[in-house]
């Protein structure tokens, strides 16, 4: 029977994250790190037009899409940018199915920006607060679950509202080095309880998983994560805590290989739905000028990665 080269290199890649296959999980882990960009610099691609791409943008994009799970592109602000434009953006990459949420727009990307009032104002996104690291949809259900994530920037905030970024996969690495029974622990089913939401229009279940899982679309790592304490349920296993102190540990360091970055206009973010926080902001007072961020959820990984 013929293996195809797609089916090979899934299976390389997810018996790196069998944790009884050490010489797999050491081979990836020597590719992951060799080359690995260490600055945001390194991350930013320059687009010239929008949504078509240049060969080599693609390609670049395409590249660190692959090696960090993420990216940041750059355009001219003058280039003119609609939620279309930034669908078909995203659908080069194989970002296409979006997620909707109750606070979306009715085209499912949503506009982050200040909400003092209506159904959006309970929500911390839309104020001017910080939010703590997380990776989004992690209240969803398995149906649900988001692989991809975009973030534009229309109009950054005067000050603040600086974003983090940090690959699950390097999470993983650092947390396997140190014990790799933290990973076992991360990756048992009942880890994380998200309690039921019963406001109205939300009306979701509890939600109860791994933190770290292998997608069974993708056979490619996937991180469910909140560093919030309210409203969260951890499984009670001595480990488990261990292994969340560890994680808290490494995200309040200054590892290199945590991105922080605040986007300007014309900027924005492209991910394999990787860790990510952001920093409380100030507020322009005119309306016209308000911090405006695009946010499209999808449910599928970028192809080839
Ligand atoms: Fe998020």
């Amino acid at each position: 029977m013929q293996v195809s080269s797609e089916t090979m290199k899934q299976s390389v890649t997810s018996s790196a994250f069998d944790l009884a296959n050490d010489a797999a999980y050491l081979q990836w882990r020597d590719k992951k790190l060799t080359d690995y960009p260490l600055s945001t610099d390194d991350l930013l691609v320059p687009v010239r037009q929008f949504p078509s791409l240049e060969e080599e943008e693609s390609a670049a994009i395409q590249r660190l899409l692959s090696k960090t799970n993420m990216c940041l592109y750059q355009l001219d602000p003058a280039v003119s940018v609609t939620k279309n434009t930034i669908k078909q953006f995203a659908a080069h990459f194989g970002f296409r199915n979006l997620d909707t949420n109750i606070c979306a727009d009715d085209d499912s990307i949503t506009s982050l920006q200040t909400k003092n009032s209506g159904k959006h104002a309970t929500y911390i996104p839309y104020s001017n607060r910080k939010i703590s690291w997380h990776t989004d949809g992690y209240y969803n259900t398995a149906e649900k679950t988001i692989r991809g994530m975009l973030l534009h920037c229309v109009n950054p905030a005067p000050a603040g509202g600086e974003n983090q970024y940090l690959d699950p996969e390097i999470l993983y690495i650092h947390l396997r080095d140190k014990n790799p029974d933290f990973i076992r622990v991360l990756m048992d089913e009942k880890a994380l309880t998200i309690p039921a939401n019963e406001e109205s229009g939300a009306q979701r279940a509890a939600q109860t998983g791994p933190v770290f899982s292998l997608d069974n679309q993708s056979q490619r790592l996937h991180l469910r994560y909140t560093a919030r304490t309210r409203s969260i349920e951890w499984d009670d296993n001595p480990l488990l805590k261990q292994a969340l102190a560890e994680i808290t540990q490494f995200l309040l360091s200054d590892s290199a290989f945590i991105f922080t970055y605040k986007l300007k206009a014309g900027q924005g973010v492209l991910c394999n739905n990787v860790l990510h926080n952001r920093t409380a902001f100030e507020e322009n007072e005119s309306a016209a000028s308000k911090r405006l961020i695009y946010r499209a959820r999808y449910y599928e990984r970028a192809t080839g990665t």
